[in-house]
């Protein structure tokens, strides 16, 4: 199968996910876009000049774009969109603060993307993400399934990270979730994670969790408070490009991801952090995971929290 997947916003994040994605060698195209000029022609050419040394075929292209959506017509015929433009965070800021500046970003993007890759699936990553996912739904009127956003590969794979490190055991043998928005109201499924298949209540006290929990809560600003400059973008990028190959692939792999829930949980007409099967066309179905009355209670707590947002951005 050879496809062409397209990455907007040549930024950190842009740059490592167009790089997994050609490394994958899935596809015949990825495309990175920006609107600095030059800047993703040159990280196009240096990742093709990597693949005689990765032996991968896959060929990067990079073009400029332009304010009245010049350059765009590279994106014909992409199957999956990443969206990546928009301003990361600095130290002390939450995702929040983006809202505005990055609305106006996503919104041009998204206006493009349905003009020029009508048939696509876009993952949204730029933050805050709820909004930005909702925003580009609205923006581009494609089917709710065709748009989402990342988010909880991100999450869960951190909160997997630091359980992981705590036992001193392989990442292979924790699973964890989390579910809820990509901000203050995350909410870690500890009665869906297991050590060794083992639930994790049996492995670490729940003081540990809880400890586990908030961390992996505050697991973006963590690492933007060490490095100062931007946010973190290995684990970001694998996640995203994780998204567009299971959509590539139309693998039916069921991964957490914001999709736009419609009575799953008893929450209807919100993007929410929840489990999905991904397939060729976007999101095939919500996974209703069986989760603990207090999960539950996180879970619509968050969806309240995120719902009167998300009908802001309309106005933006
Ligand atoms: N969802 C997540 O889990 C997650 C994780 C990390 C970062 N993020 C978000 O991803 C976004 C990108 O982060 P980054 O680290 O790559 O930032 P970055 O500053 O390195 O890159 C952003 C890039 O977007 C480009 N850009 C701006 N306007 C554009 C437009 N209209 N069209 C195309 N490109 C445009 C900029 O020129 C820049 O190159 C931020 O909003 C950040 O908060 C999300």
């Amino acid at each position: 199968m050879r496809k062409k997947v397209t990455v907007v916003g040549a930024g950190f994040y842009g740059s490592t996910t167009a790089q997994r994605l050609a490394e994958y060698d899935i596809f015949d195209t990825v495309v990175l876009t920006d609107i600095i000029e030059g800047k993703p022609e040159g990280l196009a050419l240096d990742l093709n000049q990597s693949r005689p040394v990765e032996g991968y075929e896959t060929k990067v292209v990079g073009v400029t774009t332009g304010p009245a959506g010049e350059g765009y017509e590279a994106l014909e015929g992409s199957h999956v969109v990443i969206i990546t433009a928009g301003l990361p965070r600095k130290p002390g800021m939450s995702r929040m603060d983006l809202l505005e500046v990055n609305a106006k970003i996503v919104r041009q993007v998204a206006e493009n993307v349905a003009k020029f890759a009508p048939q696509a699936v876009v993952v949204v990553v730029s933050n805050p993400l709820d909004e930005m996912t909702a925003l580009t739904q609205m923006a581009t009127g494609f089917p709710r399934e065709r748009v989402m956003g990342q988010a909880g590969v991100l999450d869960t794979a951190r909160f997997t990270h630091f359980v992981a490190e705590e036992l001193g055991v392989a990442v292979g043998s924790v699973r964890t979730l989390t579910l809820g928005s990509h901000g203050d109201t995350m909410v870690p499924v500890p009665s869906q994670c297991t050590v060794d298949g083992r639930p994790l209540a049996e492995v670490l006290p729940a003081d540990r969790i809880e400890a586990l929990v908030d961390r992996t809560r505050n697991g973006g600003a963590e690492v933007v408070a060490l490095l100062k400059t931007g946010s973190a973008y290995y684990a970001p990028s694998a996640a995203a490009a994780r998204m567009a190959r299971a959509i590539a692939e139309d693998s039916g792999a069921v991964i957490p991801v914001c999709a736009w829930v419609d009575g799953e949980f008893g929450i209807s007409g919100v993007y929410l952090g929840v489990q999905a099967e991904l397939g060729a066309q976007g999101v095939r179905r919500v996974v209703e995971t069986p989760l603990t009355d207090a999960e539950l209670a996180g879970l619509r707590e968050a969806a309240e929290a995120v719902r009167a947002k998300q009908a802001d951005v309309a106005s933006l």
